[in-house]
């Protein structure tokens, strides 16, 4: 069962496996708001230390990307949904910006790695965003819409929907959209995935870029916003527990 809001952290190419450790005792220990769940995406190499750690917890675990290929063969370097099922994970990020700019991820590989997901019971989180360029010429909609085209042929009925928006321009730059800027995109991804025939009551619409401490609660607060994907203050207990807590309001 899918819960109201979702706090997911994506940790990147960060970390080591004492910081995992070190991390995830901490946040096991809090108690988290009955209606949020938390989970982390870890780097492939400590998913399974970090799922033996909060196996006892609620805490879930996610990988930060899976192959396009569903069956194991000759693809150096790649990990399976099947693998990641194996490990017992909960969820895995799919299509983030920067897969999409450093590995030049294409829809087709975004709709695969959707479908394997799906497959293998993982929930997939499907990372949609705008650059820059985009948004100073207002063709934002546009190109979420585009984005949004790969679930067009993988959306059922009882499938949860997990869309994290994350304008590129807002990554790591700590520089976050606007408040209208967040409605608005929010509501038009909700729009956008209504037409395509989702349930609304298995539809999740995170924010992502330069999510922090301080500007959490107003973010939570505003309609069609079921919580957030952190990565920089993700890294830190302290920053990432407040997260947490600022969805109790
Ligand atoms: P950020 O990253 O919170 O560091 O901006 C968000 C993300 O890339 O998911």
């Amino acid at each position: 069962m899918l819960k109201e809001k979702l706090i997911l952290g994506n940790w990147k190419m960060n970390g080591r496996e004492e910081t995992v450790h070190s991390f995830l005792a901490q946040i096991i220990s809090l108690s988290c708001p009955i209606q949020t769940q938390v989970g982390i995406a870890f780097p492939s190499v400590y998913l399974s230390i970090a799922k033996q750690i909060t196996q006892n917890s609620e805490i879930t675990i996610g990988a930060q990307n899976l192959s396009q290929f569903s069956q194991d063969g000759a693809y150096t370097g790649e990990v399976s949904a099947l693998m990641l099922k194996d490990l017992h994970l909960n969820f895995t990020l799919i299509g983030h910006s920067e897969r999409r700019q450093y590995f030049n991820e294409s829809n087709q590989q975004i709709t695969d790695k959707l479908n394997n997901a799906y497959q293998n019971n993982l929930l997939p989180i499907l990372c949609v965003g705008e650059n820059l360029e985009a948004r100073e010429s207002n063709v934002e909609n546009r190109i979420i819409s585009e984005q949004l085209s790969v679930l067009d042929n993988l959306i059922q009925n009882d499938r949860p929907i997990i869309i994290a928006y994350e304008p590129i321009w807002a990554i790591g730059t700590g520089k976050v959209a606007s408040v209208e800027q967040i409605e608005k995109m929010h509501q038009y991804v909700y729009e956008q995935l209504l037409s395509k025939g989702a349930n609304p009551a298995n539809i999740r619409i995170l924010y992502g870029g330069s999510v922090n401490a301080e500007n959490a609660s107003t973010i939570f607060s505003l309609p069609k916003v079921s919580g957030a994907l952190i990565g920089g203050a993700s890294l830190k207990v302290e920053d990432f527990t407040k997260i947490i807590k600022a969805t109790e309001n």
